[in-house]
C-alpha cells in the first residue's frame, strides 16, 4: 500500500478567502493522526502561493517510511519504535526495514547482504581519487565527491527507468560503497594502505577493521555501539539532506547525484554536521577551564552567533529520544572500554545546566541526536573531522528509502518551490558609459 492511499480525506475542509476569491481546501489526515491542509488547488484557483520560511509548516510529500512526533518524543521506523529496533535489531536489517518497508525473512535478509557484497568492489580509479585528495581534506567532501564519482563506472544503472534488478544493485552497491570510501579516506588521510572489506564481517565489525586494520580483533563492545548508533542516524522523515535527496532525484537525476547532494545538506553544523561542533565546543570549554555557564551566557547572548551546539531541533520539543539512548549508551560504552573522558561530564554539566535555565525551557531546547554521539565515536577513536561521515553512513539507507519511495510514486512531480518576487521592477538597460 502507498504512503498516499494509508491517509484519510476527511469530511473537514478548510476554507481560505484571498483576495476577494473564497476557496474550499481538503483536510488529510496521516496515519498517526497528523492533520494538513492540501493546497495543491490555491494557486490554479486563487492566483496566491503560501509562503513558509524554512518550510517550517509545509509536509513536502505523503511519505510510510518514518514517524516523528516532536511534542512527545516518538520515532519509528515502519511503525516500529526506535528504542526496540536500537535494543534488537542490527544495522543492516533496520537498512532493509527503510528500504523495503517490512523486516526481513531468513532468505530476504540473505539477498539484501549478498547484493552489498556484490557492490563491495571499488573502481580502482576512484580508489585513486581518493588519494589524491589533500591529506587533511574534510571526508564529507571526499564522501560527496567519491559517491558521484561512482556514477562513471555503472553507465548501465543510470537509466531513467531503473528496473527492479537494477535497483537493487544500486542500493547494494551504495550501502557497501559509503562504508569503503569513509574507510579508505581515513587510511589515505593517514598515510596508511586501504583494508579491504571482509565479507565474513558483519558490517559494522568490517567498517572498523578497514579503518583500524582489526585482523579479526575488533572489540564486538565497539562493534555494538557502532550498531546502535547507526540504527538511530537511519532515518528522520524529511530533515534538509533527505529533503535534498528528494530534491535533487526529482529533476530524475540519478540515485549517486542525488545522495552525493544529501551528503553536502548533511555536512552543515546546523544540520549533521552539528556532531563535529559539539566536540569540538566541549574541547573549548575544557580549554577554558571547563566553565560551561560562560558557553551558556554566549548561547543566550543575541549578539553572539555562538549557539550551543546539540542543543535544539526543529521537529522535537520535548526530548530527542535518540539523545536519550545515546546518552545512555554513552554510560554504559565508556564503562565497558574503561574510558575516563572529562568532555562526559561537561556535557552532563552542561545539559543539566541549560535544561534549568528559562532561556532553553521557554525555547524547549534540548540535547539533539548530536549532543553526546561525538563522545561515542571519540572512544571508538573515530576521528572528530569523521564524524558527520559516521552520520553519513548511518542516513544511507534513509536517503536511499525517501529516494526510492518518491521515486516509485505514482504522484511524483519534480520539486519546484515558487517565491514571492521582491526586486526590481521595471528598470531600464543603460549602457556602461551612462551607468554612475
Ligand atoms: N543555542 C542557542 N539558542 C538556540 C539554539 C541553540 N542551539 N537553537 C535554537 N536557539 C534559539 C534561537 O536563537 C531562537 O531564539 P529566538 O526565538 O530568541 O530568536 C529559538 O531558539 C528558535 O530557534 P530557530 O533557529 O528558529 O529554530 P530552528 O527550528 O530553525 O533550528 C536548529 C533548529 C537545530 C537548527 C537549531 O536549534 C540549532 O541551530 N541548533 C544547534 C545546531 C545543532 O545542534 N544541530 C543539529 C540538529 S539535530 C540533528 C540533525 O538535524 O542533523
Amino acid at each position: 500500500m502507498s504512503a498516499a492511499s494509508k491517509t484519510n480525506m476527511s469530511n473537514e475542509t478548510a476554507e481560505l478567502q484571498v483576495q476577494g476569491k473564497s476557496i474550499e481546501l481538503p483536510v488529510v489526515v496521516g496515519s498517526e493522526g497528523e492533520v494538513g491542509i492540501d493546497i495543491s488547488r490555491l494557486r490554479a484557483e486563487t492566483r496566491a502561493v503560501t509562503i513558509d520560511n524554512g518550510f517550517v509548516n509545509t509536509a513536502s510529500c505523503f511519505s510510510g517510511v518514518t514517524f516523528l512526533n516532536g511534542e512527545e518524543g516518538v520515532l519509528k521506523y515502519r511503525g516500529y519504535a526506535i528504542e526496540e529496533l536500537a535494543e534488537k535489531s542490527n544495522f543492516i536489517e533496520v537498512a532493509y526495514l527503510l528500504i523495503y518497508g517490512e523486516l526481513p525473512t531468513i532468505t530476504q535478509l540473505a539477498r539484501f547482504e549478498s547484493s552489498i557484497k556484490a557492490g563491495q568492489e571499488t573502481p580502482e580509479q576512484v580508489k585513486q581519487q581518493i588519494k589524491l585528495f589533500p591529506k587533511d581534506a574534510h571526508p564529507m567532501g571526499v564522501l560527496s565527491a567519491c559517491l558521484s564519482s561512482l556514477s562513471a563506472y555503472y553507465p548501465e544503472l543510470l537509466d531513467q527507468d531503473l528496473s527492479a534488478d537494477k535497483k537493487d544493485r544500486i542500493i547494494g552497491q551504495l550501502v557497501a560503497q559509503v562504508r569503503n570510501l569513509s574507510a579508505y579516506f581515513y587510511r589515505a588521510s593517514q598515510g596508511k594502505d586501504f583494508v579491504n572489506s571482509d565479507a565474513n564481517l558483519d558490517y559494522c565489525t568490517d567498517f572498523l577493521n578497514m579503518m583500524f586494520e582489526g585482523q579479526g580483533k575488533i572489540d564486538p563492545e565497539v562493534a555494538k555501539a557502532l550498531n546502535v548508533l547507526l540504527i538511530l542516524h537511519a532515518d528522520h522523515e524529511q530533515n534538509c539532506s533527505a529533503s535534498t535527496v528528494r530534491l535533487v532525484g526529482s529533476s530524475k537525476a540519478n540515485l549517486y547525484a542525488s545522495i552525493s547532494a544529501g551528503v553536502g545538506a548533511l555536512w552543515g553544523p546546523l544540520h549533521g554536521g552539528a556532531n563535529q561542533a559539539v566536540i569540538e565546543m566541549l574541547q573549548e570549554i575544557d580549554k577554558d577551564g571547563g566553565d560551561y555557564k560562560k558557553f551558556l551566557d554566549k548561547a543566550k547572548d543575541k549578539n553572539d552567533s555562538f549557539r550551543l551546539m546539540g542543543f535544539g531541533h526543529r521537529v522535537y520539543k520535548n526530548f530527542d529520544p535518540r539523545a536519550r539512548i545515546i546518552k545512555k549508551a554513552c554510560d554504559t560504552v565508556l564503562t565497558k572500554l574503561d574510558i575516563k573522558d572529562p568532555l562526559l561530564d561537561i556535557a552532563k554539566g552542561l545539559e543539566e545546566e541549560a535544561l534549568k535555565d528559562p532561556y532553553f525551557v521557554d525555547r524547549k531546547l534540548y540535547p539533539n541526536v548530536d549532543f553526546y554521539s561525538g563522545i561515542i565515536y571519540k572512544a571508538l577513536n573515530i576521528p572528530t573531522n569523521m564524524f558527520t561521515v559516521m552520520f553519513a553512513l548511518g542516513r544511507m539507507p534513509g536517503w536511499i528509502a525517501q529516494w526510492k519511495e518518491m521515486i516509485e510514486s505514482p504522484s511524483m512531480k519534480i520539486g519546484r518551490p515558487r517565491q514571492i518576487y521582491t526586486g526590481e521592477t521595471d528598470l531600464e538597460y543603460q549602457a556602461i558609459s551612462d551607468r554612475k
